[in-house]
């Protein structure tokens, strides 16, 4: 069912940044999948190791030079199951792109750390 409040200009906006988005994505020279293995001998900690590796895949890129992108829907598990045989025992985690990009985003303002901290109660 389509929400029909959007106007027609407002739909065509947001195309538009969905297909900028994309192809940002789909220009990146090189993907790296993270998938983790529901068989593994310890695997009830997956849901930590996977994130954790695909992080550390960001931050090495970024180290090296390049740009990358923690995607869960943008590049999906149904997506990349389309593309390349996967056994069913591997559990999906993120597509990274990665490349060297046009430009840096601008870094953010680092919070100070009370506004980070809590002590004892929330
Ligand atoms: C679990 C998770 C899944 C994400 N999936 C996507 C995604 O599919 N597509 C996307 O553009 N960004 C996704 N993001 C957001 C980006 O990885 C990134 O965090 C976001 O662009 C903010 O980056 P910035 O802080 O450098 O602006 C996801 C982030 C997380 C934590």
């Amino acid at each position: 069912m389509y929400n029909t409040a959007y106007t027609s200009a407002e739909l065509s906006a947001y195309r538009k940044k969905v297909e900028n988005h994309y192809a940002d994505i789909f220009s990146a020279p090189a993907y790296i999948i993270v998938f983790t293995d529901s068989y593994e001998k310890y695997s009830h900690y997956n849901t930590h190791d996977g994130p954790l590796a695909a992080a550390y895949i960001c931050l090495s890129a970024q180290a090296l030079g390049y740009g990358s992108l923690y995607a869960t829907e943008s590049i999906s598990d149904a997506a990349i199951r389309k593309i390349i045989t996967i056994p069913v025992k591997y559990t999906f985690v993120c597509g990274i792109p990665i490349g060297i990009p046009v430009s840096w985003p601008e870094m953010p303002l680092k919070k100070r750390l009370e506004e980070l901290t809590v002590y004892e109660h929330f």
